[in-house]
């Protein structure tokens, strides 16, 4: 027999069995089918009552044609092309780029030399700089140390890192909301440690209630797990609430008797949409402000930010950072070790860090049409978060909890039995053969609520609202006659 008919060294049964757990359903099955619904519109092939596929299954905007901010962009050319700053031509550059734009990539140049070479690991000294600014100016002057800032290739692998750092063993415990992002219960899987359940109260648009940590908490402990950190997503995904200061303190406070270190993912902390009654507070300035000083030292925090999401939307550059606050010295330390281990974080993407937290100011030559193209984002994105949220609450049976921020819903669906009955037989849960009836009827591809985790034989769905304010009201129409009809097939 020859070697290559011969089993495989590397096959499905001798990688990594925690590989195998791990799941992932923002790019699950229903994601996979969009995509092979979309190469069949493409080639002209099939039969579809849709031209194209909207993908609302991931928070990721530009895919919907969100456009990118000029200044960003401009300034990210010229780091890309720097022949264009070069003496000879910069007259010429001067017509097509604003002076801001020409002197910020000048800066960054200085101190990156080119985007071409790897950096510090930690990231490049003079935007770690610019971030612990922002965070200063955001948190009403608490000061940060850029020393304590990492930058990464998007929150992604900044929570990763911290995931890993927190598995000491398998009885090694993470709380995670329930519903939560995806990222959580797989890296988890993938280190072997243990995700401690709490849930989110749907009745009181999503609260957190400390008595639910609590018990979560307790009754993990009991079980034997080392329950070791709290995981906070705030704004939340997919469930969209924004917590308030008063219960950021207690969720604090918490931490500090329960002996957690506290992960505070706030990648969404620009997609507020009812700032007067639910402004956006993050937990290093709720941590700062707190009464006791016991507690503002003693409380571990590491809270993740990044390029992809609020109005940005540079999901593809990979760009993010985390800010570390009360760590052991040792343990940043180690954390440096494994940010050497893969090099440092991609240049485009920590320049757009740089871009996002030092924007162009008031008296700078692209504030102006800067400052537009964000308000031009932000209120369409309002305006699409509640035009949805009315479509799904008037739609028979779902009931919608209104998103204080982030770029999602996370409708109810009531599902009948012999729904229930239809997807067992398919080998589906009922939320996911909704959502497959979705995508085959509407082209729309949203993620069942059974990839977050929810309230035992309660039905969700996450849908973004990106798709583009033209289209909105097709899109919309589209989903309500589906549901309609998914309905009448199912009495
Ligand atoms: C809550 C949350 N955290 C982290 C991320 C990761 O974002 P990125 O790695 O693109 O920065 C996402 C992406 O959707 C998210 O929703």
């Amino acid at each position: 027999m020859t070697i290559a008919a011969k089993e495989r060294v590397l096959n499905i049964n001798t990688i990594n069995p925690l590989i195998k757990n791990v799941e992932y359903a923002v790019r699950g099955k229903l994601a996979i089918r969009a995509e092979e619904i979309r190469s069949d519109l493409e080639k002209g092939q099939g039969k579809y009552g849709f031209d194209r596929v909207v993908s609302c299954n991931i928070g990721n905007p530009q895919q919907l044609n969100q456009t990118p901010i000029t200044f960003f962009r401009q300034v990210a050319s010229l780091c890309d092309n720097p022949d264009l700053l070069k003496k000879e031509n910069l007259a010429l550059v001067s017509q097509l780029y604003p002076s801001d734009a020409i002197t910020r990539a000048q800066t960054l140049l200085k101190s990156i030399g080119s985007v071409g070479a790897y950096s510090h690991s930690q990231g490049v000294p003079h935007i770690r700089d610019t971030v612990a600014q922002f965070i200063k100016e955001r948190d009403g002057g608490h000061a940060s140390d850029a020393s304590h800032i990492f930058l990464t290739q998007g929150a992604s692998s900044g929570v990763q890192t911290l995931l890993s750092m927190l598995t000491e063993n398998e009885h090694s415990g993470i709380m995670i909301p329930i519903p939560q992002y995806p990222l959580y219960s797989a890296t988890l899987a993938l280190y072997g440690a243990v995700p401690v359940n709490y849930y989110l109260d749907e009745t009181t648009g999503w609260s957190l209630d400390i008595a639910q940590l609590t018990e979560s908490v307790t009754s993990a402990r009991k079980q034997g797990t080392d329950v070791k950190a709290l995981v906070i997503i705030n704004p939340g995904n997919p469930t969209g609430q924004c917590l308030t200061a008063e219960n950021l303190k207690e969720i604090i406070t918490f931490c500090y008797e329960q002996r957690l270190v506290l992960l505070a993912d706030e990648v969404y902390q620009t997609n507020i949409y009812e700032p007067e009654t639910r402004p956006f507070v993050s937990f290093k300035k709720a941590l700062m402000d707190h009464p006791s000083a016991e507690v503002r030292e003693g409380v571990e925090l590491v809270s993740f930010h990044s390029i992809s999401k609020g109005m940005v939307g540079e999901c593809g550059r990979r760009g993010g950072y985390f800010e570390c606050v009360n760590l052991d010295s040792q343990v940043l330390d180690q954390i440096y070790k494994m940010s050497s281990v893969s090099l440092c974080p991609n240049l485009h993407g920590q320049i757009l860090v740089d871009l996002m937290c030092n924007p162009p100011r008031v008296g700078e030559a692209s504030y102006e049409s800067y400052s537009n193209e964000i308000k031009t984002i932000y209120e369409s994105l309002r305006r699409r978060s509640k035009k949805l949220e009315d479509v799904f609450n008037k739609m028979e049976g779902v009931s919608c909890q209104s998103a204080q921020g982030s770029m999602y819903l996370f409708p109810q669906v009531t599902l009948s039995q012999k729904v229930v009955d239809a997807a067992a037989k398919e080998g589906l849960a009922p939320d996911a053969y909704y959502s497959h009836a979705m995508l085959e009827a509407t082209g729309v591809c949203v993620v069942p609520g059974s990839g977050f985790g929810q309230k035992e034989n309660t039905w969700h769905f996450r849908s973004t609202f990106l798709p583009e304010e033209h289209l909105f009201d097709q899109f919309c129409s589209g989903i309500e006659k589906f549901h309609s009809d998914f309905l009448q097939k199912h009495v």
